[in-house]
């Protein structure tokens, strides 16, 4: 039975969905959750694109090192530049199997415009580039991807394959960058491209999903002999993201019947009651939350709204249901957590779901933890996924809220004071101070935000908030986190530098709308203070 290898890119390509970023310590505790999942390879990072990058990946590597990951490969990207190999293989250097993904675009839009080189050079820089990654010893595998392949001459992408399989690449994937090709176009180039290309080399795919697709030629691919799928968990990733893993794992399974190559069934390494965790969790440290009707985990892919679903789902689950919840471990956790909760079935609860907080954490979660237990009988899974999703957010923090008072109506400009606790960051041990500002505001969020930018020097420094911000609200939510009305509400805030662009996200949760909407403020405002340090 062919088995697909699941090539995760979470870490990489999921990273580079806007406003997302993984530090050190969220990317070891995805990494550990996606181990546990079963995939067989985890693109850790870009170590080459910024100093915070090398770290994360060093940190995956070397939790791979200490037997972390079990067999898990551990990979990283590069460029075809020697400066990014070299630091892939400083980033690689503990993982007990790695990998080396060099990539370079070989379609002419791609060689003209952005790299701005022939495609004479390009295979030069392939053939030069795949030696010496080969000649460092530093890797156990090395990947090749023709980037933008399925916009690319076809003659000169087989050329461009050949040249880095001459070199000793053993993988060779065919990335969609853009998500353009269709289900049946994507199958001639690979096959074709296989019986153009000789040699002992695996065939992988990466498709984008710009056009709703690339699960489908995720899926189409395997049917012709792609050995590897490269996917995110949630389909995060650049625009409108990379294949969804686990809609490709759950089709593997329940269409086992009808999604085959040559004949036989195929297989995937994924444990799939692992996946509604994994997918939560990324959920939580990515800041991005799962679309309710999203396949496989969207909270209402199990939900039956209209009478006759309902009736038919009672009498018989299969009238309605593919799939099996207890496949994707839903309903899997039965404890639940209360005002009676000690320490330790609250950190257990947290260690489960794949949060790795020292003692200090724990302690500070589990403080949060009890406020709200106070005035909530119960607390779900979700609830403690947003607590904790809200510590993690708030650590290195320069700002956290001290006090807010807020005056507004229907007659009245809102206003609103609020009081920071301002770190000073050049002098760690230095008690925070109190900082205090007033503003007004088209309503008490809006006034409150104000306050906030006059404290944090976002306001663009005019007296009376007339001069446009520094930086702009470019979306602001507010959800309950669980049914009832003392359930918990998650504020999610994202804003832009608007000299650069950057965005920044924050979340923040209490069953009080207005103290979460600050705090997520407040989270997004944090990482742009630290972006401008
Ligand atoms: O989409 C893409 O082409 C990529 C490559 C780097 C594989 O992410
Ligand atoms: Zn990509």
């Amino acid at each position: 039975m062919p088995i697909i290898h699941i090539y995760d890119t979470t870490l990489r390509d999921g990273e580079q969905t806007p406003g997302v970023h993984f530090g050190p310590r969220q990317k070891l505790d995805i990494a550990r959750r996606l181990s546990k999942t079963g995939v067989d390879i985890i693109e850790a990072g870009f170590p080459a694109s910024s100093p915070g990058d090398m770290e994360a990946v060093k940190t995956v590597a070397e939790a791979s090192g200490r037997g972390e990951l079990g067999s898990t490969v551990v990979s990283a990207l590069a460029r075809m530049l020697k400066e990014d190999i070299d630091a892939a293989a400083e980033a690689l250097a503990d993982a007990r199997v790695r990998r080396l993904h060099i990539f370079i675009a070989t379609s002419d839009i791609h060689l003209r415009n952005k790299l701005r080189i022939s495609r004479d050079e390009c295979l030069a820089r392939i053939r030069t580039c795949t030696a010496y990654g080969k000649s460092l010893g530093a890797f156990d595998e090395i990947e090749f991807s023709a980037e933008d392949a399925t916009r690319s001459d076809f003659d000169f992408l087989c050329e461009a394959v050949q040249a880095a399989v001459g070199e000793g690449a053993g993988i060779v994937n065919v990335p969609d960058t853009v998500g353009y090709t269709t289900p049946a176009e994507f199958q001639e180039i690979l096959i074709r491209l296989r019986g153009r290309v000789p040699g002992d080399w695996r065939l992988s795919v990466h498709c984008h999903n710009d056009l709703g697709m690339a699960t489908a030629n995720s899926l189409a691919a395997a049917e012709c002999g792609a050995e590897q799928i490269e996917c995110t968990v949630n389909g995060l990733g650049e625009r409108a993201g990379n294949a969804a893993m686990e809609e490709i794992v759950m089709a593997l399974k329940v269409r086992r019947d009808a999604i085959r190559c040559g004949g036989e069934e195929l297989t995937c390494g994924i444990v799939t009651q692992e996946i509604t965790e994994t997918s939560r969790l990324v959920a939580s440290l990515s800041g991005v939350p799962v679309q309710p009707n999203k396949a496989v985990v969207g909270q209402n892919a199990f939900a039956h709204a209209a009478g006759i679903h309902q009736h038919g789902v009672m009498a018989a689950r299969g009238t309605y249901e593919i799939m099996n919840p207890e496949d994707l471990g839903l309903n899997a956790n039965t404890i639940v957590l209360g005002k009676l909760s000690g320490r330790h079935a609250f950190a257990d609860r947290v260690a489960q779901m794949g949060y790795s907080l020292d003692a200090a954490g724990i302690d500070a979660a589990f403080a949060r933890f009890k406020e709200v237990a106070d005035r909530k009988a119960v607390l779900t899974d979700d609830d403690v996924r947003a607590i904790v999703g809200e510590y993690l957010d708030s650590l290195e923090g320069k700002y956290y809220l001290d006090t807010f008072q807020i005056q507004s109506g229907n007659h009245i400009r809102a206003m609103a004071l609020v009081s920071l606790s301002a770190k000073d960051t050049a002098a760690p041990g230095k008690e925070p101070v109190i900082v205090t500002e007033a503003a007004p505001g088209e309503g008490p969020i809006d006034a409150a935000f104000n306050a906030v930018n006059r404290i944090a020097g976002a306001d663009g420094g005019a007296a009376g908030g007339t001069a446009e911000s520094r930086v702009e609200l470019i979306s602001y939510g507010i959800t309950a986190v669980t049914e009832g009305t003392d359930a918990l509400g998650e504020a999610r805030v994202k804003i832009a530098d608007r000299e650069n662009g950057t965005v920044f996200t924050g979340r923040g949760v209490s069953t009080d709308i207005i103290k979460a909407s600050i705090k997520a403020y407040l989270g997004a405002i944090n990482k742009w203070e630290k972006m401008k340090n």
